[in-house]
């Protein structure tokens, strides 16, 4: 990591610009984009075998920084990512990865969209992979009329994070003052652009403080005329982010997750026409919806993720880096034997540790704590250590004394 980062620093020195500015968070080591657009886990493969020879799906962490500071996300100051970067790193690495992808996201720390020289880049993609459907997740500020119409002559699909229906929650989650009304505007005029190759989604973790709103959302995503809406839980990555959790407040989550889903339904039977998809997580408890049956999840027959450190994860469930694209070539990583292993004990159904405790795997999941915070080691550790045994006796002995007597 360290080697890379020294790396990293020399191109970008090369550039004059600085890659990860003194006083920085360090490099990050998980995708830490929940909201993921990997499709279902029983999705079909778009026309393809699962065993298909590169991935249909790449991920890039290209971080940047962010104009925002939600209170559940990890802070970071990120810069230096750009055209020439792509081109110098991940075109040079991945390049026929990136020409045989189905979709690449580009995601990660902060606002990939607000990079200075976003339109050549957008060009780029353009005229780059004008058949590949590219993802960009964003808080929304950035989709101004220069971005709209660059994103309008490409293949996109846009994930906008608002998470609440109403300014004030917006505010109190993302800290942008005044800048609802704004995103609102930006989504109207995308919606508005938006041909058959531009797909809106809009995202929302849900948390204690917005999730009585999520029926309120599901509405606004109708009324603004996107595809689908998608709302996660929200990961705990510090002992602050508990109090955010609906883990310890679920009976409330299942009311608004249960309106939600009757609005939707009420909402899609005016027009059947409409394509108005709502994808939820799961209820607690043993509802239907939180299945205990395994579903084989494809993602290690079809994804990789690497950001611009190199670093290789093969899902944003995954806390710690499987390779480094720097020092293993894309090839060698993904027909190398930590591939082989994941894919052999999904085969098989002897997990590995992450994969067990996924939600995506198994939707029963979300009745363990652990599905509900990072499964970065370090991290883990601090926020298992800083839940006393009063509060987790708060949440039921069976779930939370299962989830905690796992090793961290
Ligand atoms: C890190 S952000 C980067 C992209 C962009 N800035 C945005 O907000 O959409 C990627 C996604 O992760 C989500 N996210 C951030 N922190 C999260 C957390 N603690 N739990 C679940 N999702 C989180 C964001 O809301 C966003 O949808
Ligand atoms: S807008 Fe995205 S990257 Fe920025 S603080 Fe919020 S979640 Fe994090």
């Amino acid at each position: 990591m360290e080697t890379q980062r020294r790396k990293t620093a020399a191109f970008l020195r090369r550039r004059r610009v600085t890659a990860v500015p003194e006083n920085s968070a360090p490099a990050p080591t998980s995708s830490f984009d929940p909201t993921l657009d990997l499709g279902e886990p029983d999705a079909p493969t778009a026309g393809k075998a699962p065993e298909t020879a590169t991935p249909v799906s790449i991920t890039l962490g290209t971080h940047n920084a962010c104009n925002a500071k939600c209170i559940f996300c990890m802070e970071g100051r990120f810069g230096g990512f750009g055209l020439d970067f792509y081109k110098e790193f991940f075109e040079k690495k991945l390049g026929p990865y990136l020409a045989e992808a189905e979709q690449i996201t580009f995601t990660g720390f902060g606002e990939t969209l607000l990079l200075p020289d976003i339109a050549p880049f957008l060009d780029h993609l353009n005229r780059t992979l004008p058949n590949t459907k590219k993802i960009f997740t964003t808080n929304g500020t950035a989709l101004t009329p220069g971005v709209v119409e660059k994103l309008r002559t490409g293949k996109y699909l846009i994930q906008i994070s608002l998470h609440a229906s109403r300014a004030d929650i917006h505010e109190q989650l993302t800290l942008l003052p005044g800048e609802f009304s704004v995103i609102l505007e930006n989504i109207r005029a995308l919606r508005k652009a938006a041909g058959e190759n531009l797909e809106i989604t809009l995202v929302n973790v849900v948390n204690t403080l917005n999730v009585d709103d999520l029926p309120e959302f599901v509405k606004l995503g109708w009324d603004l005329g996107v595809h689908r809406v998608r709302a996660y839980y929200l990961t705990a990555f510090k002992p602050e982010h508990l109090r955010l959790s609906c883990f310890f407040d679920q009976a409330r989550a299942n009311r608004a997750l249960q309106a939600a889903r009757e609005l939707h339904q009420s909402l899609a039977s005016r027009d059947s026409s409409r394509r108005f998809q709502l994808f939820l997580p799961a209820s607690f408890g043993s509802s239907q919806d939180a299945s205990t049956s395994p579903v084989q999840c494809r993602l290690p027959w079809q994804h990789i993720f690497v950001d611009i450190y190199g670093s290789v994860l093969p899902c944003c469930q995954w806390g710690e880096v499987v390779d480094n694209l720097n020092k293993t070539s894309a090839e060698a990583i993904w027909n190398g034997p930590f591939y082989k292993t994941l894919r052999a004990s999904m085969s098989s159904g002897d997990l590995l540790p992450a994969c067990q405790k996924c939600p995506r795997f198994k939707p029963a999941n979300v009745n363990d704590l652990l599905a509900h915070i990072t499964s970065r080691p370090d991290q883990k550790k601090a926020i298992l250590a800083a839940l006393s045994p009063k509060d987790t006796g708060d949440v039921g002995a069976d779930v939370s004394g299962k989830s905690l007597s796992l090793p961290c």
